[in-house]
């Protein structure tokens, strides 16, 4: 037997050394076993129940949800917490001003004293997890139909969740999974006094910027450092003063001994969502339909948003966060669609969809309930598209009108002026409310560039709606389609909501009647009529058809996993605690190029000559410390890694999230996936998909040598060998 594990084993690494051995996949940590042989093939040379223990410390232990939408890690016993610079932006950016601008200087804490707490942010970490599939499903009949049982299933799911919150002490949610076969459920603490501890500047922390995002070669520093505090008795609590450093039952030693390709990798955190079970329809219109109209609608604000910021520093600093934003999802589109058209993803689809049929068609006993499955995702894809199609239209070019969000905001008001018995104390608080939304929105606002948004978003309006364009904008066409430019002229002439002063002025002097003011301006009427026809015409048959394609898909994945019994599907990702794993290494993206696996800082000072790029400009002290080769003892083989790609699925959520070693030592921190994986959310390509992450090597260094803060390094674990 041993033997046999032994040939295997050297039958795998010469294999392994041919060709890539990317896993697709993001595990469940509490069913990691059934992986953990092929992960011990790879490198690991931990246990299942190191990495996941319930009753006692694991690496699971070190990991949080950072915020709402990344991952983070503890790397000290005293709570220190790493995650990326870019999931720390806002939060770096709400205590910069002009004299202490901390996104372009950077910030260190030099004591504990210094740091810097955050209302609202909090870390969210996960106690246990546990299979509550035959609970929730005792309460399902067969003979409910799609919105009873959702009912049923969500009335349970609440149920549980509590029992589990043992009276408000955690948080806890059931989460379905392969589409509502199974249930799981999550108990998490959540932690609310989150202080900044230190990062770096933006030249390092946001090197490359747009230019160089979703894109190999990298050379971004793109960490910051948070501490999480807690109560005496190491239990969440409000921020005080009084509070302690958060003890973590575990945390990771932080490697300096450099990295090899083929060295193996794991990435443990959050995930936000994959769509990896697609039937070809889907996947069709998603290349299509779908992205072409979002990248369309997105280049077109970005155009605006680039010669408007280009004019003015002003408008450059009030807009670079909008610009990122919009930014960074147009190019994964871009770079989803290619790598789809590449894989021939809907062939593929159609392939696995033939295979599928024919099981069915040869087991009419077992396959039963799954027959005439794929005429009815057909059937209902079909009547779907159109109403998903008109929704995202409305998210692209509808949500990006900034004066449009903003005069929404006022509908409560409205809606409370207009009650028969007003409520003048709630009303005097929206109010308030709504002077502090006012302020905010103004800070970072421009009338020039929103009136050129609403201009040709109108017109993306027209060009990509077809049956089912809304009545506002059809009325916008009847009357002005001999010039267009009219409509958005006589709205921003008109409306008080292009200008702080005219709000605010408003909101000091409201009286009852004046919601009338509100109602008869332009930009109201403009929102209102795209969210009356969204919530009327489209909503209702979506949802409708959105519940029975779930009920589909429970089917079709019960039906997949019928077939191949034996074969470990992995559950979609859906914002819950996974592990992925691979290995460090390279690709062949194209014809004749090879990707290198390391980048070093030679290559930010090759980036940094192209004096034109912006988003490549360095720091004097960065250059001088490259140029002289101040490596100290953080170099590898004589280079100063920066970032370094490795074979782990991941995807948006994963910022932050650790990249481990075999021994369990944090050698990196995800935050990027290159421009050849981004279709990696529908299908995976082992071939081609590589996260980016920053090398633990190069955060150590910019702690130590960049910033001088050597003092952060004595109480994090690093491993020297
Ligand atoms: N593409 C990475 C992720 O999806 C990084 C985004 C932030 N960086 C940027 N240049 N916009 O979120
Ligand atoms: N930058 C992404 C995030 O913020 C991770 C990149 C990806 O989508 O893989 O989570």
């Amino acid at each position: 037997m041993l033997k046999k594990k032994l040939l295997f084993t050297l039958f795998l690494l010469i294999f392994v050394s041919f060709r890539s051995v990317a896993v697709e996949g993001m595990w469940l940590p509490s069913l990691i076993q059934k992986n953990i042989e092929e992960m011990q093939m790879m490198g690991l040379e931990l246990e299942a129940l190191d990495l996941y223990n319930e009753d006692g410390a694991s690496l699971k232990d070190a990991i949080v949800r950072f915020g709402r939408g990344c991952t983070g890690a503890f790397i000290s016993p005293e709570g220190l917490l790493l995650t990326n610079h870019h999931c720390g932006y806002g939060v770096i950016q709400s205590h910069s001003s002009v004299e202490n601008d901390y996104l372009t200087e950077g910030f260190w804490a030099a004591s504990k004293d210094e740091e810097l707490p955050n209302p609202g942010l909090t870390i969210t970490l996960l106690v246990r997890m546990e299979n509550v599939t035959a609970r929730v499903l005792e309460v399902i009949d067969l003979n409910m139909n799609e919105r009873e049982r959702a009912i049923a299933v969500r009335d349970i799911s609440h149920t549980i969740a509590d029992e589990a919150k043992e009276d408000g002490r955690y948080e806890a949610m059931v989460n379905p999974f392969y589409y509502g076969n199974e249930y799981y459920l999550f108990v998490y603490n959540i932690y609310r006094d989150v202080r900044l501890v230190g990062a770096p500047p933006s030249s390092i922390g946001k090197f490359g910027g747009d230019v160089d995002n979703w894109m190999w070669p990298r050379h971004s520093g793109d960490f910051a450092l948070f501490r999480v505090y807690a109560d005496d008795e190491n239990n969440p609590a409000d921020y005080s003063t009084d509070n302690v450093p958060y003890q973590p039952a575990h945390f990771f030693p932080v490697s300096n001994r450099g990295l090899e390709k083929h060295d193996f990798t794991m990435v443990y955190g959050y995930p936000g969502r994959t769509q990896r079970y697609l039937t070809s329809d889907a996947v069709d219109f998603i290349i299509e339909k779908e992205n072409p109209m979002g990248i369309d609608v997105r280049t077109r604000i970005l155009q605006i948003y680039d010669q408007e910021m280009a004019k003015s520093d002003e408008v450059r600093i009030q807009y670079a966060s909008k610009h990122a934003g919009v930014a960074n999802a147009w190019k994964r589109w871009m770079g989803e669609n290619r790598g789809l058209h590449r894989l021939d993803a809907v062939n593929v689809k159609l392939e696995q969809e033939k295979e599928f049929g024919q099981w069915v068609a040869a087991n009419p006993l077992i396959a039963a309930p799954y027959d005439g499955l794929l005429q009815a995702f057909e059937k209902t894809y079909t009547e779907y598209h159109p109403y998903r199609f008109a929704i995202r239209l409305y998210g692209e070019a509808g949500r990006s009108i900034e004066i449009a969000r903003f005069a929404e905001q006022f509908t409560r008001l409205v809606a409370m002026s207009q009650e028969n018995n007003p409520n003048q104390e709630r009303i005097d608080a929206e109010i308030e409310r709504l002077k502090s939304a006012t302020t905010i929105y103004f800070r970072n606002y421009n009338v020039d560039i929103d009136k050129q948004i609403m201009n040709e978003m109108i017109r993306k309006y027209i060009y990509h709606s077809d049956e089912m364009m809304p009545d506002i904008i059809f009325r916008i066409l009847q009357r002005h389609g001999d010039n267009l430019d009219r409509y958005p002229e006589n709205v921003f002439k008109r409306t008080m909501f292009k200008s702080s002063d005219e709000v605010m002025n408003f909101l000091e002097n409201y009286r009852l009647r004046h919601h009338r003011r509100i109602e008869r301006d332009p930009a109201f009427q403009f929102v209102n009529g795209l969210n009356s026809y969204i919530v009327s015409e489209i909503q209702p048959p979506q949802q409708k058809l959105e519940s029975t394609l779930d009920s589909l898909y429970r089917l079709y994945n019960a039906g997949l996993q019928a077939m191949k019994p034996d074969y470990n599907f992995f559950p979609d990702a859906n914002g819950t605690l996974r592990i992925s794993y691979g290995r460090v290494e390279g690709s062949y993206p194209r014809d004749a190029v090879q990707f290198i696996p390391f980048t070093t800082g030679e290559g930010i000072l090759e980036k940094a000559a192209q004096t034109e790029v912006e988003d490549y400009r360095i720091s004097e002290r960065l250059e001088t410390l490259l140029a002289n080769r101040r490596f100290d003892s953080f170099a590898h083989h004589d280079e100063l890694v920066v970032n370094f790609i490795a074979s782990n699925h991941t995807t948006g959520g994963n910022s932050g999230s650790p990249v481990i070693d075999g021994r369990g030592n944090l050698i990196g921190l995800n935050f990027d996936r290159s421009w050849e994986s981004t279709m990696s959310d529908i299908m995976f390509d082992p071939e081609q998909c590589r996260n980016i992450s920053v090398n633990s090597q190069y955060i150590l260094w910019v702690i130590s040598q960049y910033a001088g803060k050597d003092y952060l390094l004595d109480e994090m674990h690093v491993i020297m060998e």
